[in-house]
């Protein structure tokens, strides 16, 4: 891919600090500063711009006429009962489900105004700008310093390798613990130390924005809630798009939230997912507009 071609994709995307950015705050619902009004975090910029996008695997329909922006130093939650299509979705971002055989993916998914799914858009740029951190902590049996420095050396980076994976592993909230053995293995840190690497390690490419797939649902409380106050920490130079299953988290972390459930199609047999409602986290699960969301988000659901 030439450079032009990856400038297509994203002109002006270098995170930026805002000098606004909310502050960050301890975890507690009460305390964190979520209520932004929609008209403001509208007035952000757009990242990605979702329009009638189906997702099929073969025959199987399991997403169908999805449409939504996500907004820059934004936390957005994918919430929603299992198999409404949330891991099929936010893949969608990254082209992701281009590495599943039989997924196809319709509709329009922009990226800073340009398509994402273009021919002349290199997947493997996308996945450099748009990072992603899986439900299970995944590093690579490497060294940690190794993890952090793969994504920069697959680039070419040969200089300032020590200062950036210094910096990432110092965003990522792991450099104290690990700054004296940064040659050990990756697998010899805990759950939570290793989800903080993968961070880390998503964050050495300098994405600007980071998918998680439920982050810490394979993580204890205290682990837990050290994800979730770098969520809100990395939001003022990232953008944040995060599934989770535990309606508390969205509160915690998401300035919006989507709801996800499931549709049966005409036939009565078929089911797919669909968005159902999609606001302010404190609108959604305050006053939602849909009784579906409602019943959800009072554990009425099913
Ligand atoms: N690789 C695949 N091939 C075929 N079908 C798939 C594949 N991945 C997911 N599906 C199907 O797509 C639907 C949506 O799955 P998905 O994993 O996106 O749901 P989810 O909302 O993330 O669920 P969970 O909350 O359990 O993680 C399900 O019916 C699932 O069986
Ligand atoms: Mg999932």
């Amino acid at each position: 891919m030439t450079q032009m071609e990856s400038e297509q994709i994203a002109p002006t995307t270098r995170p930026r600090l805002s000098a606004d950015s909310p502050s960050i705050d301890s975890g507690r619902i009460a305390e964190v500063s979520l209520g932004t009004p929609r008209e403001e975090i509208e007035r952000r910029e757009r990242v990605f711009h979702v329009d009638d996008l189906d997702v099929s695997y073969g025959d199987n329909l399991v997403l169908r006429d999805v449409s939504i922006d996500i907004f820059e130093h934004t936390v957005t939650a994918f919430i929603g009962p299992s198999g409404c299509g949330k891991s099929t979705f936010i893949r969608c971002f990254n082209r992701m489900n281009d590495l599943i055989p039989n997924a196809r993916v319709t509709g329009t998914v922009e990226y800073h105004g340009r398509d994402l799914y273009a021919r002349v858009v290199d997947p493997v740029e996308v996945r450099r700008r748009i990072g992603m951190v899986f439900q299970k902590p995944n590093p690579f049996p490497k060294s940690i310093y190794d993890n952090v420095a793969f994504g920069p050396r697959v680039l070419g980076t040969k200089h300032g390798l020590d200062e950036r994976v210094e910096r990432c592993l110092r965003r990522a909230a792991l450099w104290d613990e690990v700054k004296n053995r940064l040659g050990d293995s990756a697998l010899s840190l805990s759950g939570g130390q290793q989800q903080r690497l993968c961070i880390a390690r998503a964050l050495a490419t300098e994405p600007d924005v980071l998918l998680m797939d439920e982050p810490a649902s394979a993580l204890d409380p205290i682990a837990t809630a050290a994800i979730e106050d770098l969520m809100r920490e990395l939001k003022r130079d990232y953008t944040i798009i995060v599934v989770t299953h535990n309606m508390q988290q969205a509160a915690r972390v998401a300035d919006l939230t989507a709801f996800f459930s499931v549709e049966l199609g005409e036939d009565g047999v078929d089911r797919h997912g669909v968005l159902v409602e999609y606001d302010t986290t404190t609108k959604l699960f305050t006053q939602p507009a849909d009784r579906r969301t409602e019943d959800y988000v009072t554990g009425r659901f099913g």
